[in-house]
């Protein structure tokens, strides 16, 4: 017999003898397993090292094996779980939709952040090197961030660097801000079609998201003056900037009526600038946060998605006694951002080469976007889209009565993953969409992946 049969056989012998024993029960010596066996020394010792590896028993040097009390994986009766967790108030499905991977061998229009070949790989490997030597890189790193990354952020926002909090992140920043500003049961008011990863948060903490409709110029002044008089809301959610999923932008000649009709409800401002380094070819507006006059606007930025998505720093910029409540939530929350990766940040962003790979990210995410364009023109022609000027989204909609979902896993079918619309909207809508994404697909490939959607329709 071979010697892996033999381990095989004394460790089946043994859980056999595992099944009649209590936990904490003794087994037999090994010597005494090696003589009733007929096995060596080492075939035992092989065959309890497998049992100690799934759990099944532990050993004591000089005292024996002993049956494991817990068995590690092994099936447990959690029914008393689902009667002590109730309802639940957590809701991630459009957050864990933006996470989730395609299968293999579908092209993917769904994800919202980088591929591989557009992050700056080399340039983060070189970073995170640098970082890791840095003497103080493990210790613990002021409560508000490194003073080098708050003066970065500060100078891409228009802020001062003292109103800076670093943060795990735009998710973690906003999940920051919008529990610090209103009580459980408070109305959101959120620019539609929005961020899935707010709307979802906004329900996990209890927050009510009201939509707002947007248009080509985003915003409506109008309407936005009539939710916040019905709702009596004082927080309004906004993406002025390449908004995700429609890649519009806030109108010049509504960033004004907009911080009125909030500060006429005494209301804050959160501004999400993600895409703030996603434009694709001219210079985005600048920040909401620049016209804000009050501390109105409270501004939320990241790199993690002009960098890579592990990248997980991002920030809050807000001014007044809001940030000390900011800052409290944050540190109850967990603590601060790992010291190695904003040290990675600073390395990347301050280094030789980030404005060279901006150029290179602006102009691959427009080509890629006009590719896109092309190829809807030609395959999709019953189906209504803005062609964005940043981001990497683009909103589709469909002909009515198609439905959003149904066409969504088609498409998956058809060899091409993307977006289904409902996931960006709180309020019922007219027509359905899908939302479309060129940060996953190489230009190349572009029509391809517009071919297979079309023939799943
Ligand atoms: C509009 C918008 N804001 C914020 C985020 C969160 O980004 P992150 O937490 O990766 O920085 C995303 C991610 O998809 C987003 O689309």
């Amino acid at each position: 017999m071979s010697e892996s049969s033999s381990v095989a056989r004394v460790a089946a012998t043994l859980r056999e003898l595992v099944k009649d024993r209590p936990a904490g029960a003794r087994l037999p010596s090994s010597r005494s397993l090696v003589r009733e066996l007929g096995v060596g020394p080492v075939t035992v010792q092989r065959a309890i090292d497998q049992l100690v590896a799934d759990g099944t028993v532990i050993t004591r040097p000089g005292a024996g094996t002993f049956v494991a009390r817990a068995r590690v994986g092994g099936p447990a009766d959690t029914g008393w779980q689902r009667v002590a967790l109730g309802a639940s108030p957590v809701q991630a499905s459009g957050a864990l939709e933006a996470l989730s991977a395609p299968p293999v061998d579908c092209l993917d229009l769904s994800r919202g952040y980088l591929d591989v070949g557009l992050q700056p790989t080399s340039r983060l490997a070189a970073a995170a090197a640098r970082a890791a030597r840095r003497p103080q890189a493990w210790t613990v790193p002021p409560p508000s961030g490194l003073p080098e990354l708050r003066t970065w952020f500060a100078q891409q926002v228009g802020a001062e660097a003292e109103d800076v909090l670093i943060t795990p992140g735009g998710q973690g920043a906003l999940s920051t801000v919008l529990r610090s500003l209103v009580p459980a049961g408070s109305p959101v008011l959120v620019a539609e079609p929005g961020y899935p990863g707010v709307i979802s948060l906004l329900r996990s903490a209890g927050l009510v998201p009201v939509a707002v409709p947007t248009d080509a110029g985003g915003l409506r002044p109008d309407l936005l003056e009539r939710a916040f008089a019905t709702t009596g809301s004082r927080v309004l959610y906004v993406q002025p900037t390449f908004a995700n999923p429609d890649g519009h932008v806030l109108a010049a000649d509504r960033r004004g009526p907009v911080l009125a009709a909030a500060a006429a409800a005494g209301a804050f401002v959160v501004e999400d600038d993600y895409a703030r380094f996603l434009g694709h070819t001219s210079t985005p507006p600048p920040a909401l946060l620049r016209d804000d006059t009050d501390g109105r606007v409270i501004t939320i930025n990241s790199l993690t998605k002009a960098a890579a998505p592990s990248l997980r720093v991002g920030c809050v910029v807000a001014r007044g006694p809001v940030m000390q409540r900011i800052r409290a939530l944050r540190i109850v929350d967990d603590l601060f951002v790992p010291r190695p990766l904003q040290e990675t940040a600073v390395e990347l962003v301050t280094g030789a080469g980030w404005n060279a790979h901006l150029r290179f990210l602006s102009a691959t995410l427009g080509e890629r976007m006009t590719a896109l364009t092309t190829a809807l023109a030609i395959e999709l022609p019953q189906c209504g889209f803005t062609r964005p000027q940043g981001g990497f989204s683009l909103w589709l909609e469909l002909p009515r009565g198609v439905d959003d979902a149904d066409l969504a896993r088609r498409a998956e079918g058809a060899g091409v993953a993307v977006g289904a619309g409902r996931h960006f909207v709180v309020a019922e809508q007219d027509t359905a969409h899908l939302r479309l994404c060129v940060a996953g697909v190489d230009l190349p490939r572009i029509a391809d992946a517009v071919q297979r959607l079309a023939s799943a329709f």
